[in-house]
């Protein structure tokens, strides 16, 4: 288990600064995910503490320890790509042995013939088999030990990288993407797994992904990061309900959140094409806003409640458990999604004019900066 410290990485390429004076702090044995959209330098970051990349300026610390000047097969790390980056040449249990074939074995010990007669060899390779067989048993791999890469479905290749990473016993895993390259059933299962991992070692994980999904379900705290820089550091829980900033509740939720254009008048009020929003908040400056809702705080109510928006149906997508139901507000001046139980709106249909409601202690408020100016 490690601490993980980053203390003020920038890095440019060329002119382009992708990594702009960021901190963050991991503790001792947290499931933290750095998540953001393409190109945001998500991965650049976490070969920054790989050891891979060398920042521009900061410094990376491990437990405490500057690491800068450190070799990244010193940091102890261990590092799982997209890609999964196995030999295709070997076997699976090959595959497992060679992160501990390099570090255990003397550099004679590898050589073929001359190696078989080192005195120690022979106890090292045993203790390396037995580590392997540990960690495919974890992984439930043990069936596939003999096969190639080649041989194997893309969820299982997976989890021989995580295999690989594993006999290490790094003092962090960096894992970059990997569930990528998985179909999405897979991909949610291995979601699990992967979590479940985490529980059982407890070390270190530091998680890229560009999937916010993944990054609300599997981590202990979230690093929404854009343009080089960490824009929230929170548990999943807090990043959902009270984002920072408006860049952050879009890029949170599915559905996306929806934003209305929206004014606070001269009591405080918040007003969205006339219609008071909410009573459970005052806002201290009058002026435009930015009025946030979520998809399921939204609901088709009948036209005698007090606070209603009138809308048109354009669209009902239907997902089996839930419908999202696609809407014109204002005169189809602004869209808004309604997440539905499909018995609660059964009966509607595309041109439907109906009314929208919403839960009014779930309202969000951003200024004209983005800002979120309605955060307990
Ligand atoms: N070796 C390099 N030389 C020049 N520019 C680079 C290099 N590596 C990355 N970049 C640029 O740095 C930025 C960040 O890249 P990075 O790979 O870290 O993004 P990312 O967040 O991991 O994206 P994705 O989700 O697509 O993997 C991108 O604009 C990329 O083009
Ligand atoms: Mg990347």
């Amino acid at each position: 288990m490690a601490e993980i410290g980053l203390r003020s990485i920038s890095k440019s390429f060329g002119s382009t600064e992708v990594i702009k004076s960021l901190d963050l702090s991991v503790s001792n044995g947290e499931f933290i995910t750095i998540v953001g959209p393409s190109g945001c330098g998500k991965s650049t970051l976490l070969r920054i503490i790989a050891g891979l990349e060398n920042q521009s300026t900061g410094d990376v610390e491990i437990d405490g320890n500057v690491v800068n000047k450190t070799r990244a097969s010193e940091r102890d790390l261990a590092m799982v790509f997209q890609s999964y980056a196995l030999y295709p040449h070997l076997t699976v249990q090959q595959n497992l042995m060679v992160p501990l074939k390099l570090r255990r074995l003397s550099f004679l010990e590898r050589f073929p013939i001359i190696g078989w007669f080192m005195p120690n060899r022979s106890s090292k390779l045993d203790e390396i088999v037995s580590k392997v067989q540990a960690a495919s048993e974890t992984l439930q791999i043990t069936h596939l030990l003999d096969r190639k890469p080649g041989q194997l479905s893309g969820g299982q290749q997976q989890r021989v990288a995580v295999g690989r990473a594993m006999v290490r016993e790094p003092v962090a895993f960096l894992m970059d993407e990997p569930l990528s390259n998985l179909d999405a059933g897979l991909r949610v299962h291995m979601r699990a797994e992967i979590s479940e991992l985490h529980r059982d070692l407890k070390t270190t994980f530091i998680y890229v992904t560009h999937d916010q999904a993944e990054a609300l379900t599997m981590s202990d705290r979230m690093a929404v990061m854009m343009d080089g820089e960490i824009l929230q550091l929170d548990t999943p829980h807090e990043i959902y309900n009270n984002p920072s900033t408006i860049r952050v509740a879009e890029f949170v939720g599915s559905p996306k959140i929806n934003i209305l254009k929206g004014e606070c008048d001269e009591k405080g009020n918040l007003n969205c094409f006339g219609t008071k929003i909410t009573d459970s908040i005052k806002l201290a400056q009058k002026g435009n806003v930015s009025v946030g809702i979520r998809p399921e705080h939204m609901q088709l109510v009948s036209s005698k409640d007090k606070n209603v928006i009138k809308g048109k149906i354009v669209y009902r997508e239907n997902l089996g458990s839930d419908i999202f139901l696609h809407l014109t507000v204002n005169e189809g001046e602004q869209k808004i999604i309604v997440r539905s139980e499909p018995s609660n709106v059964i009966n509607t249909a595309v041109g439907d004019q109906v009314m929208i409601g919403w839960d009014e202690q779930k309202v969000m408020a951003f200024d004209v900066d983005g800002e979120n100016i309605t955060m307990q």
